[in-house]
């Protein structure tokens, strides 16, 4: 027995955000932002939308490219860092809209970027066991919502999406084969939003605060360098893990933080720029979203096809990483 996807789905909001919009916010210029990043523009959620709404509408085109009806689910969960409030959960609201009245069990996986591949792990390891046969999982942020647009080291960056699986159990070959996760939460403060939380609550918001304990701040420059030797060492793992060299993988779906990360990624890695698929030029990086909504892209395309070998891989705030194989049915 092993685990499917079944669907994928998508959800990238209307609005865009471009380069040129930002050079109007903070002192940037679309060549240093493309020439860095690879970033031309992102998507922002409209006013009023929160999360589970473009997770439920990612969600939703995952259970329609699955034939499956949301009644049909065991168990929804949502990787984001970005929930709509900080309880209850998005896969609560999610639940909510997709499902509601059923008792379907929903909650959240909070591993920043990496929280699509924790989620993977996670859902995997339910299905394996026999707790759940059919799982949605949604990796959604409205991530732009926290971030600090007169700080022209990270508003650059980030975009807001959803991007969503159907997971099954099944008797044939291939499917999900390795995943591994990791973290290093000493490293914490390289990437972190202090405010909001138990440590900082509203409570002791004070107007002298430093602007930046309430926005989402990193260290770029250090997480860089530490983003492509973990995801270089994590994916060498999982490949191992399955008995896989380098030659035998079809695609490398990493997460879209930044072109040049992805591209040192794949070069330390050996794999033909061909190989390594990017949409970070148009939707930034999407953190937990970012990994689902490219294999939708890549599905919808026809890239994908059955008996593809797929490397997923992904890093984030925590520090968190991780990577998994899939076979694609
Ligand atoms: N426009 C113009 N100049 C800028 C900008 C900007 N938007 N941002 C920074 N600069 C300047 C800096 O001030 C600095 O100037 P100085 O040399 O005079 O001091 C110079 O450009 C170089 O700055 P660096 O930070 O060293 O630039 P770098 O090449 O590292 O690029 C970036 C910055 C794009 C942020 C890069 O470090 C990066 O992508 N880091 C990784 C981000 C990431 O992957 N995060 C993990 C996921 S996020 C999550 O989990 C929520």
């Amino acid at each position: 027995m092993s685990v499917f996807i079944r669907g994928t789905g998508a959800d990238k909001p209307e609005r865009l955000l471009t380069n040129q919009d930002l050079e109007k916010l903070v002192d940037t210029d679309d060549e240093w932002i493309f020439t860095r990043t690879g970033i031309r523009t992102r998507h922002l959620a409209a006013e009023g939308e929160a999360t589970s709404d473009l997770a439920t509408r990612a969600g939703q085109r995952a259970l329609d490219d699955a034939g499956v009806d949301a009644s049909e689910l065991d168990l929804i969960v949502v990787a984001t860092l970005s929930p709509d409030m900080l309880t209850p959960s998005a896969a609560n609201l999610v639940q909510r809209n997709l499902c509601p009245g059923l008792g379907i069990p929903s909650f959240d996986i909070n591993a920043a970027c990496s929280g699509f591949l924790y989620g993977l792990q996670v859902v995997k390891s339910l299905i394996d066991s026999g707790t759940y046969r059919r799982v949605l999982l949604v990796g959604g942020e409205t991530i732009t919502r926290f971030v600090d647009y007169q700080d022209r080291g990270t508003c650059i960056l980030f975009g807001d999406a959803a991007g969503a699986v159907v997971l099954e159990h099944g008797d044939e070959a291939g499917g999900l084969g390795s995943i591994r996760v990791g973290s290093d939460g000493a490293c914490h403060d390289l990437i972190c939003l202090p405010g909001g939380g138990s440590l900082r609550p509203p409570t002791t918001y004070d107007p002298a605060d430093d602007r930046a304990d309430w926005f989402l701040r990193m260290q770029g420059n250090r997480v860089f360098k530490m983003a492509v030797q973990s995801m270089e060492q994590v994916a060498k793992d999982v490949l191992a893990d399955v008995g896989w060299t380098v030659d035998d993988v079809d695609l490398v779906l990493a997460h879209q933080a930044n072109r040049r990360i992805i591209s040192a990624v794949g070069e330390r890695l050996g794999v033909p720029p061909e190989k390594v698929p990017m949409n970070v030029a148009e939707m930034g990086n999407t953190s937990a979203a970012s990994i689902p909504v490219l294999l939708d892209d890549q599905c919808r395309g026809g890239q994908i096809r059955p008996g593809q070998r797929i490397l997923m891989v992904g890093f984030g705030a925590g520090l968190t990483w991780g990577a998994a194989t899939l076979e694609w049915t």
